[in-house]
């Protein structure tokens, strides 16, 4: 009876430190940022929010943000009209964000690891995600002049505070 006390204790136990939650300030997320003032004026409105939240929140932000960079890429194909290298580069765009493997897709798993505490699979993804990101802007076999590359860069940003939050949770 004692034994099964302490093993149902330890079962406890552990069940409470694996759902506890965790808080850390935004100063310290963001100073680790590429562009500190830039995650502060995006993490600010949750300020007080503990790491889970902060997670869900920033995966929801570069979803609107990545579907809205797709919606560009949609238009700059059919602006494209019969200039071949631009519709190369903006396709393989395309592909980057949406296929399989494709940003938007490894941001669905990256939310999904996040639900199921594995913050390793959470940088692995949020690592991909900034591939794809950087394959389709630093294109170098096409020069691009649309606003395509600054909305990747803000995409790149938002991406690397998941990647920071992701490494706080087992700091
Ligand atoms: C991306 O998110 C940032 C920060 O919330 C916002 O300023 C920007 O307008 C968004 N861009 C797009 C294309 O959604």
């Amino acid at each position: 009876m004692v034994h099964q006390s302490f093993i149902l204790l330890v079962f406890l136990l552990c069940i409470t430190s694996s759902y506890s939650t965790k808080f850390v300030q935004v100063d310290e997320i963001c100073q680790k940022a590429k562009n500190p003032s830039f995650c502060s004026t995006l993490l600010n409105s949750k300020k007080g929010a503990d790491l889970v939240s902060l997670a869900q929140y920033t995966i929801g932000v570069l979803r609107v943000n990545m579907t809205n960079t797709v919606k560009l890429i949609n238009t700059l194909i059919a602006q494209s009209g019969n200039d071949v290298k631009a519709l190369t580069h903006y396709k393989m765009c395309l592909k980057e964000f949406v296929n399989d493997g494709g940003a938007l897709f490894v941001l669905g798993n990256v939310e999904r690891v996040l639900k199921e505490g594995n913050y390793h699979l959470m940088s692995v993804g949020a690592n991909d995600i900034m591939q794809d990101i950087r394959n389709c802007i630093y294109d170098t076999s096409y020069h691009d002049t649309s606003s395509l590359p600054s909305y990747g860069e803000v995409a790149l940003q938002i991406d690397q505070i998941i990647q920071i939050i992701a490494g706080l949770f087992t700091a």
